[in-house]
């Protein structure tokens, strides 16, 4: 039994979909989360500046004695997951988004999967990378689709302005006879069902949300970690203030959300 908070970040909103899935698979928890909306989006930087950031959102969420950090980007993921690990040691366990959608792709007997993400993530390579080392066989096309974070955090959701470029993306020829679609990046949940529609909701769409959840979850009950005391609280930090971003947050923990703006770069 471990009451300390688990530290959660992204970019900006995208993380609130992996934390919305933490705090219902596991209610009890504490979070704190961290969107780095300053910095967004993280999908047109370098994997050094995006390294860079992780490593000072990491401290500080250490700085408020997080118990483990759940990276909840797919571009940081990309870039700075291994450095990270060595980075920090054994000062705290570290999770990322694509490692628990892997485990959960390799199983499914896929013959062609399609991944869209950021312009870091897919530059990175690292679906096609790790779904073939597990799975020769297995086709997997990735399609970067860079509009749609900043399209998201605008508010541009379930719209025409959002309809036209999810079809325009989606359209593309490389994406024909998919049987399954990576949502690599973790603000695509939030436009899953337009997604879903663009394929007559006849291909599989995996969000790494539940399935990471799943496996945090799984490590905190195997390493003595979980809190099964009271309901869990949130705190929500921002490195800057966007009108959307409360917005979204008051729509997934359905409540009033108090952002707490810090300046941790100097
Ligand atoms: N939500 C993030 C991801 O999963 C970051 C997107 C961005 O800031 O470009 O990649």
């Amino acid at each position: 039994m471990d009451k300390r908070p688990i530290g959660i970040f992204d970019s900006g909103v995208g993380g609130l979909t992996v934390a919305h899935a933490v705090r219902q698979i596991m209610p009890s928890e504490n979070i704190i989360y961290f969107g780095d909306t300053a910095h967004l989006p993280y999908g047109d930087k370098s994997a050094e500046l995006i390294t860079q950031y992780s490593i000072k959102i990491i401290e500080f969420l250490l700085d408020r004695g997080v118990k483990a950090i759940l990276i909840a980007c797919n571009s940081a993921s990309s870039s700075a997951y291994d450095y990270l690990k060595e980075y920090f040691g054994n000062k705290t366990i570290i999770f990322d988004v694509i490692t628990p959608v892997i485990e959960y792709t390799v199983n499914r007997n896929f013959n062609k999967v399609g991944v869209i993400g950021t312009k870091r993530t897919i530059a990175s390579g690292i679906y096609e990378k790790l779904l073939t080392e597990k799975v020769p066989g297995m086709e997997v096309v990735s399609i970067a689709t860079p509009l749609l974070v900043p399209m998201i955090e605008e508010g541009f959701i379930y719209d025409d302005v959002s309809n036209q470029i999810i079809r325009t993306y989606l359209s593309n020829p490389a994406l024909k006879k998919i049987e399954a679609l990576i949502l690599g990046c973790t603000h695509y949940p939030i436009i899953r069902n337009q997604i879903s529609k663009f394929f007559d909701f006849s291909v599989e769409i995996i969000d790494s949300s539940k399935v990471v959840s799943l496996a945090v979850r799984e490590a905190f009950a195997s390493n003595g970690l979980l809190n099964n005391s009271t309901s869990g609280h949130d705190r929500f930090f921002v490195s800057d203030y966007t009108e959307y971003f409360g917005k979204i947050a008051k729509l997934f923990f359905e409540k009033d959300i108090r952002l707490e703006k810090v300046n941790i770069w100097q």
